[in-house]
Parts: C-alpha cells; structure tokens; sequence
C-alpha cells in the first residue's frame, strides 16, 4: 500500500465515532501513514472536502459524542458519476485506501469503492445494532443507556399518576433497542418489528397488570414497528378500550444519537479503529471490522450489503414473562 489513508464517517451519527476516528488516525500515523479526514461522508468525497489530519486534529475528542468530520447521507455518491468524483478526488491525491465509519447504507458505499478498485476498510458504526459482521455496533451501548434512563424517569411519574406510558425508541427496521431497553427497563410489553403484537392484544397486556395490582404500565415500542407509538396511541383512543391506564406517549427519537459515549462504546471504538487501520496496513482489506465472540475481526463487504443481522427472540421471550 501507498500509505496514505482517508477517513470518513457516514450515515446517522453514532455516539463513539470519534474515538474510532482517532484511534484510527492515529494507528496509521504511528505506522507511518499520512491521514486524511473527509468531511460530511460520502458526500464530502463527491466533492473532494478532505484534509490532512495530524495526531493533535484528533486531541480531545474521544468523549464527545456525534462525529467532529460530520456526517451525511449521499444520493449523489450512489449514481455512477457521484461514485466517479469520490474517486477522482481520492487518487488526486494519490489516496488508495479508505476507512469508511457508519451502519448498514455506509458499508454499501464502502463496497461500492472497493468495487471501483479501492482498499478500503469498514467500521461497525449503528445505534441500530442490525450491522451483519458485528456483535454489537459502536454507538449502540450509549444510545441504551440514554433510552433507559428515559424510561426509569418516566416510569416514576407513570407510577405516581397511575399511568401507563407508551415509549418509543429509535432502530429503523430493527427492533434491538426497543427490546433491549424494554428487558432492562422491566416493560409491560415490547413492540418491535420482527414479532408484531396486535393492538387489542396490548390492550389485554395493559388490563392484566392493571389487575394484578400494578401501578404502572410501561409499553417499548420500536419506531420500526407497524404499530408504533403514536398509532398505538390512536388506535386505544378511537377503539376506547377500558385499559384502567390514562395513557402518555414519548417519542425519544434522535435523542438517543446525541449522548456522550459511555466506556464500553469509547473502548469498543478504539479497538476496532486500531484493528481497522492495522488491517490495511498489512494489507487486508474489502472488510467490515466488527466486534466477533468479543474480538475484532473481519467479514467481507460483499457479505455484509444487503443483509441485517437476525435480532435474539429469546430476549423478547424472557420480557414477556418477567413482566408479570
Ligand atoms: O440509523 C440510525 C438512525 O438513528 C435510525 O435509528 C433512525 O431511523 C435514523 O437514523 C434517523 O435518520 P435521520 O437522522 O436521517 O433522521
């Protein structure tokens, strides 16, 4: 390899980013690579915004959250002219290799690079925690925690008023944050899309632990979900169900992006990005680096577009009858 690395970060930005930006800047200039930052993703490359990035252009970032090199979703860069620029501007500089940062449309981008002839090297980087090639994604841990804590909060209120609160999480398609954070948040029901409840069957839910005695009832719901908060709530208002809970909805949305980045996630950022950075230094590349039976390690981009990784069922399972 010629040495010279670039870095972006693409995508929703995922609390963690910017450790693994650093750590991967500064693995390379340790191994004696020249780095490059590219502002505002796949966008910024269309455009040719980069730079070159020292040891200290990545000082004092590792616990902030967002990403300092911003982040975007690029149209443009998925068209065949987009992708042409992005690599224009990269061999200009004479720039043969590429860290890509991001989730799921980030690791096609990344893939799309490695097909027009480029080495390139994804991170794992998603709240959505759905990156096929990773155990669990940078970002995911904070975005958790600041979900539970929303909902330890608003079960005290829902405790005192005899409420019943239907919380939403982030996720897109994918039901892990609102299942994990329903499990840790002790829910009455998990909604997610990949088991889907019936309404009524909620309703059921909500009357049952209103019965056995409880003061509260606490309902995750995964934006993915067929049913999410707001249609939930419509649904209980236009069908008047007798649920014995007044019922109040909060949409946590792109709150759960904006946390500074808890241990485990500045720890699983630098891990990987050293592991990333090393990886092309020795010549892998054409792979995602995620977190594998606890190590990093590395699935190839061809196998990680167009798949999502399969959410454990067993943990929704384990809700519903600890909920009662
Ligand atoms: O992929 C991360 C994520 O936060 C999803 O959970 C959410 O559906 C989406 O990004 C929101 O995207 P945007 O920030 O573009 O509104």
């Amino acid at each position: 390899m010629n040495r010279k690395i670039a870095v972006l970060t693409s995508g929703g930005d995922a609390p963690g980013m910017n450790a693994a930006v650093r750590a991967i800047v500064r693995t390379g200039i340790f191994h004696g690579c020249e780095m490059y930052g590219v502002q505002m993703g796949f966008e910024g490359l269309v455009k040719g915004n980069l730079s070159n990035l020292t040891a200290r252009d990545v000082g004092g970032i590792i616990q902030q959250a967002g990403t300092f090199l911003g982040t975007a979703r690029s149209a443009e860069f998925m068209t065949e002219e987009g992708l042409k620029k992005a690599v224009g501007n990269l061999t200009s500089l004479g720039i043969e290799s590429v860290v890509v940062v991001g989730g799921n449309g980030s690791q096609k981008g990344a893939h799309a690079l490695v097909q027009a002839g480029l080495a390139v090297v994804g991170v794992a980087s998603t709240i959505d925690n759905d990156l096929y090639g990773s155990d669990i994604t940078i970002g995911v841990d904070t975005a958790l925690n600041i979900a539970l804590e929303a909902i330890d909060r608003l079960r005290v209120t829902a405790s005192s008023h005899h409420r019943g609160l239907l919380v939403e999480t982030m996720g897109r398609h994918c039901g892990y944050l609102a299942l994990v954070a329903g499990l840790a948040g002790g829910a009455e029901a998990v909604v997610i899309p990949e088991r889907e409840l019936p309404p009524p069957y909620i309703a059921g839910l909500l009357k049952a632990a209103y019965e056995r005695g409880k003061k509260h009832a606490l309902i995750v719901v995964a934006e993915g979900a067929q049913n999410n908060a707001q249609k939930l709530l419509a649904y209980f208002r236009e069908n008047e169900h007798d649920l014995h809970f007044e019922l109040r909805v909060t949409i946590l949305g792109h709150v759960q992006r904006g946390g500074t980045p808890t241990a485990f996630d500045r720890v699983l950022a630098t891990r990987l990005g050293v592991f990333a950075t090393e990886a092309l230094v020795r010549g892998d590349h054409g792979v995602l680096i995620g977190l594998l039976d606890n190590r990093p390690g590395m699935t190839p981009l061809r196998e990680v577009v167009g798949k999502t990784k399969p959410l454990n069922l067993d943990l929704l399972d384990m809700a519903e009858m600890l909920s009662k």
